[in-house]
């Protein structure tokens, strides 16, 4: 998918966030192998350890949609934040080894492996 399109679904999905109590908005676009596009957002809770990070949503809307391979992750905060250890270990498990782009409002400002996110992951 070319990096405008990306972008701009990456801002659909954070903007889908549910992010009342730390006002931090997450989108995550989620490309599956043949390429359709998953979203996630962070959606928090009045009894806060149920909230769940965007990485996670889209994962786990992805397997329930039947998806099980994956070509990369688009993770978009308004400063250019990395994925929590939660996720790190979810994507690795999950998503195997995957390209991550980082956004920030401006755009694309980060792309890596997955594998450098967890280099020594709970298996
Ligand atoms: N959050 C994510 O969505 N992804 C992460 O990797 C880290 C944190 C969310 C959880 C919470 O809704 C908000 O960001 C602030 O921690």
């Amino acid at each position: 998918m070319d990096k405008k399109k990306l972008i701009k679904y990456a801002k659909i999905a954070q903007s889908r966030a549910k992010a009342p109590f730390s006002k931090y908005p997450v989108g995550a676009v989620l490309l599956t192998e043949n390429s359709d596009i998953i979203l996630g957002c962070n959606v928090e809770s009045k009894a806060y350890p149920n909230t769940l990070c965007a990485e996670r949503v889209a994962i786990f809307s992805a397997i329930a949609q039947g998806y099980s391979k994956f070509k990369s992750m688009t993770i978009i905060t308004n400063d250019g934040a990395k994925p929590c250890g939660g996720c790190r270990q979810t994507i690795y498990e999950y998503a195997r080894n995957i390209k991550i782009y980082i956004m920030n409002q401006d755009g694309i400002i980060k792309e890596f492996q997955s594998s450098k996110l967890l280099p020594f992951p709970f298996d």
